[in-house]
């Protein structure tokens, strides 16, 4: 009685309210129809901000999640691999000490002062970096990472970091009204949106795991996943996840090897990512989806004003799988990335032909 019932269990789990382009968290529950009950290990390719492979979790499938993106995988290793690491107030007395390497940890502010965030929240921000591997648990760390990005995020007009206007729009007394985060300290910022997260982490009874690579390189390496989610870039909006969110990679990064370049001192080079480019993006989904066939149920999220068109990304899986299209209008433009009034979500449903 309990497996048939046991998907339920966890459903009672709140994720936190994502801020990231193209999330498909207000789709979960449209997507998870589409999840077939029986596939018990469930791969989230793309998984950006990890809302569908907490959907995963919370169905009780042993979830494997990955992300080319440093930041994107801390959320995966603090909501979807830990069971039950939390911050408490021992944490945060370590998290909000004063900065235990000043020469070490300088980069915010270095780069982002006066441009992102003032001063003193910039030196803030290096102190609380420093103290991170103070944590006692590589849980633990992962979730102060993730929630201090997530308060960068909202500290920010626009919720990211492509943009020179940051403080313009932060002195502006309409945009104050509208959101009071942007006059916010970081700090309060930080401790407002934490309850949620500690309150979202729970133990499945299974193996999750999150990796961060480049999904074409971690494909080949994973055996008897049943079903896998891919949800790529959408090419001709809004592709550059390293240009709208450079700083979070860099807070996560902290890197010693990088050039930092143009107005809003994004990190160069980037990572390559093989499908943010008209140029590349056809070549890389065939490979991937030639590397996905020891996997029987695809599920492939896409918009219809996308690039590739959806004829031509049916075109290139019809070799290996049975697909039925799915669709979903935008009522609004309010839905993220790609998410134009009139314009439709698309799911894919790719199964083994019978
Ligand atoms: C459309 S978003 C995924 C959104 C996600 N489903 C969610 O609900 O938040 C695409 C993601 O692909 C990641 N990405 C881009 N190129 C990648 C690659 N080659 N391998 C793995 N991840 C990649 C980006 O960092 C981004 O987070």
């Amino acid at each position: 009685m309990r497996d048939l019932f046991s998907e339920y269990d966890y459903l009672s789990y709140v994720f936190p309210e994502p801020q990231y382009l193209g999330s498909k968290h207000i789709h979960r529950g449209w997507i998870a129809q589409f999840i077939p009950v029986h596939a018990h290990v469930a791969l989230d390719a793309f998984g950006g901000s990890q809302s569908i492979a907490y959907l995963f979790k919370q169905l009780g499938k042993r979830t494997i999640t990955n992300d080319f993106l440093s930041f994107n995988n801390q959320i995966g290793k603090a909501l979807i691999e830990n069971r039950s690491a939390k911050l408490d107030s021992k944490d945060l007395n370590i998290l909000f000490d004063r900065n235990c390497n000043p020469n070490e940890f300088n980069l915010m502010e270095k780069l982002f002062s006066n441009l992102f965030f003032s001063q003193e929240e910039a030196v803030f921000i290096d102190s609380f970096r420093s103290n991170v591997p103070r944590l006692d648990n590589p849980y633990k760390q992962s979730l102060a990472l993730t929630v201090m990005c997530r308060s960068l995020t909202r500290k920010v007009t626009m919720g990211h970091f492509a943009h020179t206007q940051a403080l313009v729009y932060a002195a502006d007394p309409a945009r104050i009204k509208r959101n009071r985060s942007l006059v916010t300290p970081i700090k309060t910022l930080f401790l407002e949106l934490l309850p949620g997260y500690n309150n979202a982490i729970f133990d499945n009874n299974q193996e999750n795991k999150s990796y961060n690579e480049n999904i074409l390189d971690l494909l080949p390496k994973l055996k008897n996943i049943d079903i896998a989610y891919f949800d790529p870039p959408y090419c001709n909006s809004h592709a550059d996840y390293q240009s709208f969110y450079h700083l979070l990679e860099t807070f996560v990064e902290y890197w010693k090897d990088k050039d930092f370049v143009n107005g809003t001192k994004r990190y160069e080079p980037k990572r390559y990512s093989g499908f943010d480019k008209t140029s590349e993006a056809i070549g890389n989904l065939k490979r991937m989806f030639e590397l996905s066939q020891h996997i029987p149920t695809w599920l492939v999220s896409y918009n219809d004003r996308s690039f590739p068109d959806i004829e031509t990304m049916i075109a290139m899986i019809e070799p290996y799988r049975h697909v039925e299209t799915e669709r979903k209008s935008y009522l609004s433009g309010r839905g993220g990335k790609g998410s134009v009034a009139g314009s439709s979500e698309v799911l894919l449903i790719c199964t083994i032909r019978k």
